[in-house]
């Protein structure tokens, strides 16, 4: 596991970005690059730069194809709290060449909801597979919608979110926890860890734990994103004040060997 300390979270945002350019540039196989997307605060930067870059006509995404990690049930795309809602208004309205029939994102209102996760990890394989998958972690170290005690070899299905993330989430919601819908469709922690890479987002001083968890902490069901210290091409990108819970050792350790992608 990589991780990269940037000095705040605008750095952070701008490495990542620079990141996900970078490798959708260097895409040589004969099929569109596939990206796994998050949603939450700590990408809005990130995607921020990506639609700076593309309108400066420096990065297309007309051969990407994307899939999100998670989505509300019971949520349709007209409400502002649904992450299909989240995804046009901060990114794919603002592209001009993401093509609409590339955009997957999990349906919370469908009929059958196990039939659409099993559909959606069908449409990832169909696509072969994701290549990079950029994602955000809960102040309990969950990943998408994979709360502690979740298998690690999960795969997408319908998730029970935890009174602790529906009180995490309720600032969206007014303040009312009772208003953040009970369930989610998230992709598994099995299906982000398929993923031929994986990049995490981690800032802020409420992170520092989960952070210090995911990279020092034993691999645990507790810290679903500690996984990932067995995926062969994971990055956490983080900033300083997230690292408040590192080891002293741990710290000078990623900032000696990972300085030169300090911004
Ligand atoms: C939600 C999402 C996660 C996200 C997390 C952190 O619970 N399901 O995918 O990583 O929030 O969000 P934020 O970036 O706003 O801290």
């Amino acid at each position: 596991m990589r991780v990269v300390i940037q000095e705040d979270y605008e750095k952070m945002c701008l490495f990542a970005a620079q990141h996900i350019a970078d490798r959708i540039h260097h895409h040589k196989e004969n099929r569109p690059f596939v990206l796994g997307l998050p949603t939450g605060s700590s990408p809005v930067g990130v995607y921020k730069e990506l639609v700076r870059m593309n309108r400066a006509g420096k990065l297309s995404f007309a051969n990407v194809i994307t899939f999100n990690m998670d989505e509300y049930v019971g949520l349709d795309h007209e409400n502002d709290q649904s992450y299909w809602y989240f995804m046009h208004d901060n990114l794919f309205n603002h592209l001009t060449d993401m093509k609409p029939e590339n955009i997957h994102i999990l349906n919370g209102m469908a009929k059958d909801l196990q039939a659409e996760c099993d559909a959606y990890e069908q449409a990832i394989r169909d696509c072969g597979g994701i290549d990079l998958f950029m994602g955000g972690i809960g102040v309990d170290g969950h990943l998408a919608f994979n709360e502690p005690y979740t298998s690690l070899f999960s795969r997408t299905g319908i998730r029970k979110l935890t009174e602790d993330t529906r009180i995490v989430n309720s600032r969206f919601f007014g303040n009312d926890p009772e208003k953040v819908p009970s369930c989610a469709l998230s992709v598994g922690t099995g299906t982000v860890m398929d993923a031929r890479e994986v990049l995490i987002l981690i800032n802020g001083h409420n992170k520092a734990e989960a952070l210090a968890k995911t990279v020092e902490g034993s691999v645990s069901q507790q810290c679903p994103c500690s996984v990932l210290q067995m995926h062969n091409d994971a990055i956490i990108a983080c900033d300083e004040a997230a690292c408040g819970q590192l080891r002293v050792d741990t710290y000078r350790y990623f900032r000696d060997v990972e300085k030169d992608h300090r911004l």
